[in-house]
């Protein structure tokens, strides 16, 4: 409504100075209608978060009637404290913030809530004693994945287990939810051993770095459990260059099930993928557009996610998958 009557209001600014004088500014009707979203991404760290960014770029376009402020956050909290910020200052009408980890939000979101800004949270969970200080939450149910996971390898492997363990990074929901999968699982059985556990913080690189780490001290393992398909890439990669095959020497568990990470589960080097879904930008636009109706949107969405493995992944699945 607010904008409705501010392009209102611009239209006739725009007849009215057009007409008295041709020196008159011209006002751009078309941007002072635009919705506008700060949106403080946690980063670029893998293929998942890429295709997040894209989504919301594209859900949140201008054709679609919005200005989309964008921060890569580069996985520091910090920096997304300092978007918040910036945001609350240039006086957006919504903030999207995707957190790095789920605590430490509570000021920042108080002095949101202040200035009237409506806080949207996406993917990751947040950690708050004041449910009041956001609207409303849509993401992943990550101990879900985690479970899924366990059920998978109870299913599907024969003990003992020695498993190496690649978390995202630590005080995320992704890395939390997903970890906590696995110490359930280890816990209820007395053949699962935990060999190594570190954080390879999403990224490839690191993904490989700690595989290669833990093939230098020589601890003997036949389970990857990787809290995301980028760690998964790098520590193949790792494998494949110390002669180990991936998916038959040592079975090889990953999330979000991107489509390079299909590809894999078909060549047979990624076992069990645990779909996490970063198509969030249409999701948060509906959001937007409730908000704007006066509607009181649903507060926590968690969506549906699927899992993959050699026995289910049908050929259009993988054509489908644009990321
Ligand atoms: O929060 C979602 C997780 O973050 C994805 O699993 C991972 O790839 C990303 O970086």
């Amino acid at each position: 409504m607010k904008k409705i009557v501010a392009a209102i209001i611009s239209i006739i600014l725009a007849i009215l100075l057009g007409g008295c004088s041709p020196k008159a500014p011209s006002v751009t009707v078309e941007e002072q209608d635009l919705i506008v979203v700060g949106f403080s991404q946690v980063g670029a760290e893998s293929d998942w978060r890429n295709a997040n960014t894209i989504s919301m770029e594209k859900a949140l376009s201008v054709e679609n009637g919005y200005r989309l402020i964008l921060e890569d956050a580069q996985q520091k909290q910090q920096k997304q404290i300092t978007a918040i910020r910036n945001f609350i200052n240039q006086g957006v009408d919504y903030i999207v913030l995707a957190p790095t980890t789920e605590t430490g939000w509570d000021t920042v979101l108080a002095e949101a809530k202040e200035a009237g800004i409506p806080v949207i949270i996406v993917d990751r969970m947040i950690e708050t004693s004041d449910l009041d200080l956001f609207t409303c939450w849509i993401g992943s149910d990550f101990r879900k994945e985690g479970d899924k996971a366990v059920e998978w390898m109870e299913d599907h492997l024969k003990g003992p287990l020695r498993i190496v363990h690649l978390q995202g990074n630590i005080g995320s929901s992704a890395q939390i939810g997903r970890t906590k999968g696995l110490d359930a699982g280890i816990g209820s059985h007395e053949d699962w051993q935990l060999v190594f556990r570190e954080s390879g913080d999403f990224t490839q690189a690191k993904g490989q770095e700690l595989v290669e780490k833990v093939l230098a001290k020589e601890i003997g393992f036949n389970v990857i459990y990787s809290e995301n398909d980028n760690m998964a890439y790098g520590a193949i990669d790792a494998l494949k260059t110390a002669g180990i095959k991936p998916g038959e020497d040592v079975t090889i568990i990953s999330f979000d099930a991107s489509n390079h990470a299909l590809h894999l589960i078909l060549d047979g080097e990624i076992n069990y993928d645990v779909e996490c879904n970063p198509l969030h930008g249409p999701r948060v636009q509906a959001i937007i557009e409730q908000l704007e109706r006066g509607e009181t949107p649903l507060k926590f969405t968690y969506v549906e996610e699927v899992s993959f493995d050699i026995s289910n992944l049908a050929e259009e699945v993988i054509e489908s998958r644009g990321y």
